[in-house]
């Protein structure tokens, strides 16, 4: 049965205003799929690069955002196992169309939400939650021993990256933009903080680290930070560059890496770390086991209503969230 049900729609690539709420008709699931009604749905960085046709295959328009959500399933397609109507559910990836009441999803990325974890914190954690979890756990192995810089630390993934560090026993060094935001990388573990927009995080990670340099950069800031990214490393030191916050990478000559100490360069994305079923469960239950027993505490998430995505966008590009953002329907 085909319904009527809100969603964000954008038929043309561009700035905020280019999202509205429109009526759009939902098919019931098809083979494979479950229906869910959302109770709250993530924001994430990646529905911008979505939005402005940049970074990646652009979606087919007209498009809805969204690779986030948590709710009921109300519906459930042939063949599908493992899920029933009344079920709590959350996501990660999938096609994007999650910025609306109600959606389709793919049973293989819908994964069972523990009890006792309210669904608007599980929407404003579970990706960045997830994307931490592979960039803390399985990008680069780190130990007490190890000290690292993390970029836009106060942000959504980096709030949950430097706590998982810090449990980790890793010294984080973060950068921010705003004494505000300071407060809040150091709350959430920042052994050290740098104000990236007023010194420059090369000359004060030196300066930490007593000239060694750090074992690994977290950058997810990318055009604005990259090259002095590098800098920043130890010999064998491993740059992980996970997005592109102020636009993209430029191209790097291979023989730079070997000059500036035999350093390792790794772009990884959270599909890649979590297309196998059994791994992006393990990385879930990971997540959600230190969710549950209060070694990760989620940062209590900005709130907008699902019909206001539009300003919603323009807060997290004008870098004036931090923490997590999610969508009430
Ligand atoms: N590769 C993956 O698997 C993966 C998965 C999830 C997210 N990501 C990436 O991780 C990053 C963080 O995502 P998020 O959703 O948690 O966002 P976020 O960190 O909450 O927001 C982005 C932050 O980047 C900083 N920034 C620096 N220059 C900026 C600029 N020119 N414009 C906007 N922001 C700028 C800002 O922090 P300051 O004000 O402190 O500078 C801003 O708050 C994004 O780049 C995203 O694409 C990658």
């Amino acid at each position: 049965m085909i319904q009527s049900v809100d969603a964000i729609r954008f038929s043309e690539y561009g700035g905020p205003d280019v999202l509205s709420l429109r009526k759009i008709d939902l098919p019931a699931p098809g083979k494979g799929e479950i229906q869910i009604r959302h109770a709250a749905i993530g924001l994430n960085f990646i529905d911008i690069y979505h939005r402005k046709g940049v970074f990646g295959p652009k979606l087919p328009l007209p498009a809805t955002p969204g690779v986030e959500g948590v709710g009921e399933v109300v519906a459930v397609g042939a063949d599908v196992s493992g899920f029933a109507v009344g079920d709590r559910v959350a996501y990660v990836g999938g096609p994007p169309g999650g910025y609306a009441t109600h959606r389709n999803l793919p049973a293989h990325r819908a994964l069972h939400v523990p009890a006792g974890l309210a669904s608007g914190t599980v929407a404003a954690s579970i990706f960045k939650g997830l994307t931490a979890e592979y960039l803390t756990h399985r990008c680069v192995s780190l130990g007490p021993d190890d000290t690292v810089l993390l970029h836009a630390a106060a942000g959504g993934v980096g709030s949950l990256a430097s706590q998982w560090l810090k449990a980790l026993g890793v010294t984080v060094i973060g950068t921010v933009s705003t004494e505000e935001k300071a407060s809040s990388a150091l709350a959430h573990g920042c052994d050290h903080v740098i104000i990236y927009s007023r010194d420059d995080f090369r000359e004060e990670v030196m300066r930490i680290t007593g000239g060694k340099g750090v074992r690994a950069v977290y950058d997810s800031v990318g055009a604005d930070t990259f090259a002095r990214s590098l800098d920043c490393l130890q010999p064998r030191g491993t740059l992980v560059s996970f997005g592109e916050s102020s636009g993209p990478v430029e191209p790097v000559a291979i023989s730079t890496l070997g000059s500036k100490g035999s350093l390792y360069l790794t772009r990884p994305s959270i599909a890649h770390y979590t297309a196998v079923r059994t791994e992006y469960e393990a990385a879930a239950q990971r997540l959600f086991s230190a969710m549950q027993e209060k070694r990760l505490m989620a940062v209590e998430p900005l709130t907008y209503p699902l019909a206001e995505a539009a300003q919603a966008h323009a807060d997290l590009e004008a870098r004036k969230t931090a923490g997590s953002v999610i969508l009430l329907p």
